[in-house]
């Protein structure tokens, strides 16, 4: 996507806070996350996604403990809240209120194909027991909510696992049902999935995740890192016999955090017969070279929780200098408005996005068809003379949408005068306008 310095390119990162941060987690999203951050033309947003937490989470404590530890992870991994937006979901009150619109404009249907449901569904199915067993409305509506985080900020880019491209793919749906119904109020936002960052094996040799209770936490003490790290999988090749690095987890994780050049040397080491116990020593090393200067301040911030606070809060206005007025428009272009302000004259569709548009009306007094050319904000351009009958006056029109200004002088007679050189530009740019809209927008 082209970025120019005027049009930073949107990049929205979304955590949910139910657990605590692990190893797999660093390497495989935010530490390349944070890097991406700093880029020149990246405007970032990221948020702890707390009402997110509350499909899978019903302890509060666990809730309030996890959001504390993931926003302390992130800000210890180098996460610069001056520089980029860091933001706690459920201090952002426009975001349940944009998935209600949302909500309003997506199928149940499609809701039903999500994967998170269906999967609990398939299992409810197997089991033999009711299809909708232990589902709530929170877990089936996850898809509209995790829509609402997205297109609140009409972010470009969401760097997500391959296990959320579907939401991605809904989110997109949700914003192009909106925008076809209301007016262009949203992005269709992209999901950015980096195959070069490694997914890290976990202890067991299978791939890092809480679900699999085979994490190594990012952040625990040094002493139990180490035992941890002593705790993988390994074969049973003793010392001095040559090990494959193919299939290791050691190796894996190793690599993950190491360079080129030293990766080399462990691969090296493998075929000499290293054993499996200095093995775990050089990964313990290595990670900890890594982790350790981000542990001391990770330490520090979770000693100060009304430092992360602090921070958070500053992070929510400044969504919400983006998010108050963002609603204000959405409440507005779906009919939520100040009775007392005066109704639309031409209804609804009128006020889809601005623009310029024809009307076409029959004189009474005359009994004649006349168009004009309004700009967005309801002013006559153009107007044209009397025709006999409708079909007449939609062929000028047709030649007006194919020739724009070229064709005003030839149609000169059937239209009245275009006062000044300003209209006639004006007249042009409102054409050219409409003809970009148009393939998008049938303005029926
Ligand atoms: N559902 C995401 C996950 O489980 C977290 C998330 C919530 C998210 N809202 C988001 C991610 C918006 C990206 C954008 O990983």
């Amino acid at each position: 996507m082209a970025t120019s310095p005027q049009a930073p390119l949107r990049v929205l990162t979304g955590i949910t806070p139910s657990g605590t941060p692990h190893l797999g987690n660093y390497v495989g999203s935010i530490r390349h996350s944070v890097r991406q951050s700093v880029a020149p033309g990246v405007q970032s947003f990221f948020f702890l996604a707390d009402y997110h937490a509350l499909i899978k989470v019903q302890e509060p404590a666990l809730i309030q403990r996890s959001t504390l530890e993931i926003a302390a992870s992130w800000l210890a991994c180098g996460l610069d809240p001056e520089r980029v937006t860091f933001y706690r979901q459920s201090d952002v009150p426009e975001i349940p209120e944009l998935t209600w619109f949302l909500t309003c404009v997506t199928g149940k249907g499609v809701l039903n194909r999500a994967h998170a449901y269906k999967a609990q569904l398939d299992k409810n199915v197997a089991k033999g027991e009711d299809p909708d067993a232990d589902v709530s409305a929170g877990l089936f509506m996850y898809p509209v909510l995790m829509g609402a985080d997205i297109l609140m900020f009409n972010a470009h880019k969401v760097p997500v696992g391959r296990d959320q491209v579907q939401h991605i793919e809904m989110a997109r749906d949700m914003a192009q049902r909106f925008n076809h119904q209301y007016g262009e109020h949203f992005t269709l936002p992209d999901a950015e999935i980096d195959d070069a960052v490694a997914t890290l094996p976990g202890l067991d040799g299978r791939k890092m995740s809480k679900s699999y209770g085979n994490t190594i936490p990012l952040f625990a003490p040094r002493a139990q890192l180490q035992k941890q790290i002593a705790s993988i999988v390994t074969d049973s090749r003793a010392p001095g016999e040559p090990k494959d690095t193919e299939g290791s987890a050691l190796f894996q994780i190793y690599q993950a955090f190491a360079s080129a050049e030293e990766t080399e040397a462990l691969r090296k080491a493998y075929a000499e017969g290293i054993g499996w116990g200095d093995a775990k020593h050089t990964l313990f090393e290595r990670i900890d070279r890594e982790v350790a200067p981000l542990r001391a301040r990770y330490d520090a911030l979770m000693n100060d929780p009304a430092e992360i606070e602090r921070i958070l809060l500053i992070g929510a206005e400044k969504a919400r200098a983006l998010s108050k007025p963002f609603m204000t428009n959405l409440r507005h272009a779906v009919g939520l408005r100040n009775l007392a302000a005066g109704k639309d004259k031409a209804g609804a569709k009128a006020t889809k996005v601005a623009k310029p548009s024809f009307k076409q009306y029959r004189e009474k007094a005359d009994g004649l068809f006349y168009f004009k050319l309004l700009d967005a904000r309801g002013e006559t351009l153009l107007q044209s003379r009397g025709f006999a009958s409708p079909q007449e006056a939609g062929r000028t029109i047709a030649v007006l949408q194919a020739q724009r200004g070229e064709a005003l002088t030839a149609l000169a007679d059937q239209l009245e005068p275009i006062d000044t050189t300003e209209g006639t530009r004006a007249i042009t740019e409102a054409l050219e306008a409409l003809v970009e809209a148009t393939p998008t927008h049938q303005g029926s």
